[in-house]
């Protein structure tokens, strides 16, 4: 069940937040502490709220110190969440240290069931595995909403589903690092997961179209396989976008999660534990993983970095995608002998990977970069040449491939790391920038009619054949 927190300052925008929602969640949170609960018309929208939306509803009045804007005294939250519930509710949470004998007996009078809840948003307290099973002895339903620091803790809460056996309750892993206890909710034994158009509390929590339509988090059981992207930012990351959707047009019973990552060797020891089918891995641990790796292609041993991970038997093998990705685009024309020679700009890790997959297709090679002895490193291990990026403008119309591979134009339309290479429209000019998608080198090779691809291009091209690692299909 995907559950929608109701972050609306009025019921009438609460309707709202439902209305525009409703074909993503099944049930809803409300609440009272975002709310005027002194308005009489307010509390009467809230008491018949249940009915009026046709969905279960969970009754919450959070104090400021779980995290919520109630700051008023227990009596006064005692008497609005029983006045609330003569309305008649599915669920109410209750926090675990506060004692309302007389509002449980009310609510258990009437049908409504407990959600015994604890916060802690520093981490998982020691004790939240006997925690929860003395409040489902009770008959409640445990809610542990705790903060994830790391993979670590990830791999502690996922503990906390063996030592449940099965019995209901709700687990939530909260900040960045949760962010993959949310989408896996099944998984991580949780019968329900929240989910708001709004982040108020910077808790981590999904949008509901992102659990439903990218994630299919409720559909996710026991038979779907996991994939993810391992890396340190992830948030802002199409690959979710390209390989969910991917699984979603082949009936594939998969899910790819972002994977926040502080530490390689916690997380395989997390993807050990969920069985991970295989992931994706970016900036920063594309070459701290190989030494985890069972086996590794050729190509990862040549450039000593890795992009894709699958499992395969009792091992992982590693790949790089990043490197046929190119060469997949490239091919024809080396292959019909259009490009021949190509300079690269650029000598970091984006760059070792074109200038190993043009050298091996015989191409020759020109690093030009800002740091003379990177250029230099990187041109002897690859038998190609090398000059400072200074000197760019000695190399116009020499090369039939211009390959943009640093940092510069991300985020800034007008950067442009090579401005005196001029460009004769013969070559193609390749900027592995895709966001803008139109980068000021890009501009240029437009306006001088050269075959251009596109950062975005490089992007889909070595996703496609990520896909087909994990699969064995070909991406629809
Ligand atoms: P990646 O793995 O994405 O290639 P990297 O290994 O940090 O990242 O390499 C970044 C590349 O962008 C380097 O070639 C870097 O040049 P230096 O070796 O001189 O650092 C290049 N780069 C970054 N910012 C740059 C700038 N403002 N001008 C020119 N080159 C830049």
């Amino acid at each position: 069940m995907l559950c929608l927190t109701l972050t609306g300052q009025t019921m009438e925008e609460n309707m709202e937040i439902l209305a525009r929602n409703r074909s993503f969640v099944s049930m809803a949170e409300l609440r009272l502490d975002l709310l005027d609960c002194e308005d009489p018309k307010q509390m009467s929208l809230i008491k018949s709220f249940e009915h009026d939306s046709g969905i279960p509803v969970i009754l919450t009045c959070r104090r400021k110190t779980d995290g919520g804007l109630f700051d008023g005294s227990e009596r006064k939250r005692n008497s609005i969440l029983r006045k609330a519930l003569e309305g008649g509710f599915s669920y109410i949470d209750l926090e675990l240290d506060t004692k309302k004998a007389e509002l449980e007996e009310y609510a258990k009078a009437r049908g409504t069931r407990i959600i015994r809840s604890f916060h802690d948003f520093s981490g998982i307290p020691e004790n939240t595995f006997s925690t929860i099973s003395k409040i489902q002895a009770k008959g409640e339903i445990p809610k542990a909403a705790v903060m994830i620091n790391g993979i670590q803790d990830l791999i502690t809460l996922y503990k906390v589903r063996e030592a449940s056996s099965g019995k209901e309750m709700i687990i939530v892993g909260m900040g960045q690092y949760g962010v993959p206890s949310r989408i896996l909710y099944r998984k991580f034994g949780s019968m329900l997961m929240f989910c708001s158009e709004k982040d108020t509390g910077n808790t981590g929590i999904l949008t509901p179209s992102a659990m439903k339509q990218l994630y299919h988090a409720d559909s996710i059981d026991f038979r779907t396989t996991v994939f993810g992207l391992v890396g340190n930012p992830v948030s802002h990351s199409m690959s979710p976008a390209i390989h969910n959707s991917g699984f979603e047009k082949i009936k594939f019973n998969a899910v790819y999660v972002p994977f926040l990552v502080d530490n390689v060797r916690s997380f395989f020891h997390f993807a050990e534990k969920l069985q991970i089918g295989g992931f994706s891995v970016t900036i920063p641990h594309k070459i701290a993983i190989l030494p985890y790796l069972g086996r590794s292609s050729r190509e990862v041993k040549q450039i000593g970095s890795c992009n894709t991970v699958v499992r395969e038997g009792a091992c992982w093998k590693g790949s790089n995608t990043d490197y046929y990705g190119f060469l997949s685009l490239v091919e024809n024309d080396i292959a019909n002998g259009k490009i021949q020679s190509a300079i690269i700009i650029g000598a970091g890790g984006a760059a070792r990977a074109i200038a190993y997959a043009l050298r091996n297709r015989k191409v020759n090679v020109l690093i030009l970069n800002r740091t003379l002895e990177k250029a230099k490193a990187l041109a002897e291990s690859t038998m190609s040449s090398y000059d400072s990026l200074e000197n760019a403008s000695l190399y116009s119309g020499k090369a039939d491939i211009i390959v943009q591979a640093t940092s510069v134009g991300m985020n800034d339309e007008d950067a442009d790391a090579a401005p005196n290479l001029k460009l004769t429209g013969h070559e193609t000019v390749c900027d592995l920038v895709y966001s803008p998608a139109e980068t000021a080198i890009i501009r240029r090779a437009q306006a001088s009619g050269c075959r251009i691809i596109h950062g975005m291009d490089l992007l889909l091209a070595q996703g496609y054949l990520q896909f087909e690692s994990f699969t064995g299909f070909k991406y629809p």
